[in-house]
């Protein structure tokens, strides 16, 4: 456990998957959570549902692809905390297909919400988190961004530049109080990765075979869990992990070594 008392911590995509489980967690430790989500009835129920377990939380609306709702976020928070000390950059969305296959609208919409989202994320929250002298930001890349998929090939590019955007954040920002870390998580079953497997599967019988052909990729022979990412942001996030920055973690049941 570590005392996250007085602390805010500013999670996207807070409604749903991964980024419910890193609220969970970080309001374990008495953190102020506020779950931000293009979904505001998802976040509000993430929200709601710590605030009934006695801890701190707050839901608030945001498109992270939208510069003015980011900053709109952005000065929520900071009217209503007074500061941001962890931000989990982590709302994203899937976009399969392959190049042949992708439209440039396909493109667009990946590279918008997943990467420029991180960009306008960071930048809008840089200010506080260097205010905070212990400011930390944790993206949500995933082992695409570290090693090729077949059928991602928008979602991929997106996710490397946000491998990338890691590195660029903490070459230019450890010495002003601010690290920046990833994790790269493998086949985690939330909505996101259902809804991509349902999309492919014929029928229900279908749709466990596609689930299982994934589990055989992996060494350890399971999905992950999403508070099993949600551990490793609350450790990138806080001082346990005080001396690393710049790194994109895998978080993948072993998936990268297998390669
Ligand atoms: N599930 C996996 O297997 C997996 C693997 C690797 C990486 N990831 C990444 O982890 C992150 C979370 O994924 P998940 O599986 O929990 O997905 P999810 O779909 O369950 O949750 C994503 C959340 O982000 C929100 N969101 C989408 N677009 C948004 C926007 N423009 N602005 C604000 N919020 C927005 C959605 O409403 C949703 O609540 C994503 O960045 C995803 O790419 C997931």
């Amino acid at each position: 456990m570590s005392d996250l008392r007085g602390r805010t911590v500013l999670v996207t995509g807070a409604g749903s998957g991964i980024g419910r489980a890193i609220a969970d967690r970080f309001a374990a430790d008495g953190a102020t959570v506020v779950c931000a989500d293009i979904n505001l009835e998802s976040a509000s129920a993430t929200a709601a549902a710590l605030r009934e377990g006695g801890l701190e939380a707050f839901a608030v609306e945001v498109d992270i692809a939208d510069e003015n709702s980011v900053a709109r976020l952005v000065s929520t928070v900071v009217d209503t905390t007074g500061r941001i000390d962890i931000v989990a950059a982590n709302a994203g969305i899937m976009v399969e297909g392959d190049i042949l296959s992708l439209s440039l609208d396909d493109w667009n919409r990946a590279m918008t919400v997943n990467a420029t989202g991180a960009f306008l994320t960071a930048r809008a929250t840089l200010p506080y988190l260097m205010e905070s002298g212990q400011g930390t930001l944790v993206f949500s890349a995933s082992t695409v961004a570290l090693a090729g998929m077949r059928g991602v090939a928008a979602y991929s590019a997106a996710k490397g530049a946000i491998a990338a955007l890691t590195r660029q954040i903490a070459a230019d920002y450890s010495d002003r109080g601010v690290r920046a870390n990833a994790v790269a998580p493998g086949a985690v079953r939330t909505p996101l990765s259902e809804s991509q497997f349902r999309a492919r599967a014929r029928d229900d019988a279908h749709f466990d075979e596609l689930l299982e052909g994934v589990i055989a990729r992996y060494p350890i022979r399971r999905w992950g869990e999403s508070p099993e990412i949600a551990e490793v942001v609350h450790f990138l996030g806080t001082s346990r992990s005080a001396w690393m920055t710049g790194q994109v973690l895998p978080v993948d049941g072993g998936l990268l070594e297998l390669r």
